[in-house]
């Protein structure tokens, strides 16, 4: 008996885990540079936590969470995304009294029973940034910042940033009025989905891709058209902060995300060449969110990405040249003792942070260099009977075939000395 992973589910092999190493790293150092520290949350919750969270009434709460009891009857859920988990932990080890504003960068597997498809999977990984403790708009404008900065240097230069309000607490019950008026009698018309989310959450309606109810919202008003003055205020303010970084957006009036807790600022990023799953990140505010979760009135901003999605579009339109490193020397040996001493130095090397392989199949000489080349080191380090009785070996450079006969007790320092870049622990992405 085989068996297959999971629907949905992937195995990352170590020919993708440089590009997934490179990119983890790549994404909690420039979130750094914005000042957001690494949290890391169970990838566990209550399940109350999300449904109050995210909403009763969202696809993701209603259809979408794996959702099981432990042995003690408590209902737990894995998480579906991870804002709800960080705003718990930012509450339950009162980081809010380490300053009053608290940025967190995070990394890490989600779960959605979705139906699989290119670009959607049932575990699937987020990296994202929460900013809670501040209205300013220039955080807004800062997350998306950051957000863009980390897919451009991960190779992705084509991204389309959809933007749009949907406003707060007091303007949105207006909005949702214009809108049920605007739909009126053709509401009977909506899919099965909308008419309901016309009942729990109108606004949500606007997100339906189906012809039939995107004929019926053609003519409805947007929802910028209802902003009460401080959330257009803010908004144009975020407009204004984005113009200052030269970003390029697109306002969307029907961009209203699928998740509850958002107000004002939502935006997505797009690409395109992989299909119907093209947001490869999305965000906004959620100044309602921490209150929800059993904090103090707290205001919050963040955006969360999809590593797969990310890769997808890289190997559609970017540059996913990053796969996993290979050796940096390859030793090869010919006889016992010749192996002996590859041993000790493949050790003395690796110490020195240098990844270092050997032969351990007694291959021939011609079959240990083939297998440098395969696994595209950059320096071979022959050892051989008649260079072990000199005390020496050939280090022979793989790409320029020139070589070097250097002293045995040597060879480690003239290596590190040459090959200071490939040093495990001076990562070169960055
Ligand atoms: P979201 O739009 O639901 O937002 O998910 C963020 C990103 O996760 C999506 O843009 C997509 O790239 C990726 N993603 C979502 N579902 C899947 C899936 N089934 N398979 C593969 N990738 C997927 C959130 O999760 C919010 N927590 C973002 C946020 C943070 N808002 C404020 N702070």
């Amino acid at each position: 008996m085989r068996y297959a992973a999971p629907k949905g589910t992937k195995d990352i092999l170590p020919a993708q885990s440089g590009l997934w190493q490179a990119n983890e790293y790549l994404f909690l150092h420039i979130a750094a540079t914005y000042g957001y520290r690494e949290i890391r949350t169970p990838i566990f919750e209550k399940t109350e936590l999300f449904a109050r969270g995210l909403g009763d009434a969202t696809d993701v709460v209603q259809k979408e969470m794996f959702t099981f009891m432990d042995r003690g009857e408590r209902s737990l859920t894995l998480r579906p995304e991870l804002t709800a988990g960080v705003v718990r932990a930012y509450l339950e080890h009162s980081l809010s009294g380490e300053g009053p504003l608290c940025k967190l960068a995070y990394l890490g597997p989600a779960f959605r029973q979705e139906r699989p498809q290119a670009g959607r999977y049932q575990q699937f990984t987020q990296y994202g940034v929460e900013s809670f403790g501040s209205h300013d708009p220039s955080l807004d404008a800062e997350v998306i910042d950051l957000a863009l900065a980390f897919i451009k240097t991960s190779g992705l230069n084509q991204v389309k940033l959809l933007l749009n309000s949907i406003g707060c607490a007091e303007c949105r019950p207006l909005y949702r009025q214009a809108l049920l008026k605007a739909v009126g009698e053709r509401a009977r018309e909506l899919c099965p989905t909308c008419q309901d989310r016309l009942v729990r959450n109108p606004m949500r309606v606007l997100d339906c891709k189906s012809p039939v109810c995107q004929s019926v919202l053609a003519g409805v008003p947007s929802t910028t058209d209802h902003l009460c003055t401080a959330c257009s205020e803010h908004f144009q303010m975020v407009q204004r902060r984005l113009y200052e970084l030269g970003i390029e957006y697109t306002l969307t009036p029907r961009l209203v995300r699928g998740l509850d807790y958002y107000t004002n600022t939502v935006f997505e990023a797009v690409a395109g060449g992989i299909g119907a799953q093209d947001a490869i990140l999305g965000g906004g505010r959620y100044n309602g969110l921490i209150e929800v979760c059993g904090g103090p009135g707290t205001p919050g901003v963040g955006f969360a990405g999809g590593m797969e999605r990310l890769f997808l579009a890289l190997a559609a339109g970017g540059d996913a040249s990053q796969t996993s490193a290979g050796p940096s020397v390859f030793l090869v040996s010919l006889g016992d003792e010749a192996k002996t001493a590859a041993f000790r130095m493949a050790h003395e090397l690796r110490q020195s942070g240098l990844a270092t392989e050997m032969d351990y199949l007694n291959r021939s000489l011609k079959a240990q260099m083939r297998e440098a080349d395969r696994q595209g080191a950059k320096a071979a380090v022959i050892i051989g009977e008649e260079e072990l009785g000199r005390g020496t070996a050939t280090v022979r450079w793989l790409e320029g075939k020139h070589q070097a006969e250097v002293e045995i007790a040597q060879v480690t320092a003239y290596l590190t000395d040459r090959l200071q870049g490939e040093k495990i622990g001076t990562i070169g992405v960055v």
